[in-house]
């Protein structure tokens, strides 16, 4: 049996580590990533120290400036990263080149260098037709990362409500192995 162990990026208060542990105690987060551009006060990495106790492997800085070769090896890699430049209400929105959008990258360049064996991604449903001018794009370039990297990809559009998230709001959710 592989190890539980686990990466979480743009953790945010940690809803992926939650649900890991409801589902099985043994999931084991060996470093977490949480950061709030721009902002002096960092609510969100606060709480989650607060749920989780303090760690040296958690840190609170941009993703993009990390040296991705000091994240330990795990098996899993989680995250919902942000969402803004992927939503298709706003015509303007830029996708995966808008100033959130390129975080993408940062992801694909740690799948790169860590090469978990699996790894779980969550968006909202837009990202599948993104960007609004040029529908399905980003996704495409996504799913072609993965290709690249030798992951096999499944992904489902997913009723949040089902699963008594959010009301309402749907989600796409990616599963890569
Ligand atoms: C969609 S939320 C993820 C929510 C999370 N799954 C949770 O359970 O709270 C995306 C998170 O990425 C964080 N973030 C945005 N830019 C970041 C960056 N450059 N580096 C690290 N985290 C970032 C945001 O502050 C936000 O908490």
């Amino acid at each position: 049996m592989i190890e539980k162990t686990v990466c979480e990026l743009f953790a945010g208060v940690g809803g992926f580590r939650l649900g890991l542990e409801k589902e099985n105690p043994e999931w084991n987060t060996v470093w977490a990533n949480q950061w709030e551009p721009g902002k002096k006060k960092q609510y969100a990495f606060d709480c989650y120290v607060s749920h989780f106790g303090k760690s040296e492997n958690y840190i609170n800085e941009d993703i993009a400036s990390i040296d991705k070769n000091i994240i330990p090896a795990h098996n899993l890699l989680v995250g919902g990263f942000p969402c803004q430049d992927y939503s298709v209400a706003r015509t303007g929105a830029e996708g995966i080149n808008g100033k959130k959008g390129v975080l993408w990258w940062q992801i694909r360049d740690i799948l790169e260098i860590k090469k978990p064996k699996f790894v779980l991604l969550e968006n909202v449903d837009r990202l599948l037709k993104s960007p609004a001018k040029q529908r399905g794009r980003d996704f495409g370039v996504i799913l072609a990362c993965f290709n690249d990297l030798g992951y096999s990809v499944e992904w489902r559009v997913i009723n949040a409500a089902d699963y008594r998230i959010c009301p309402k709001e749907k989600k796409n959710i990616c599963i890569c192995l």
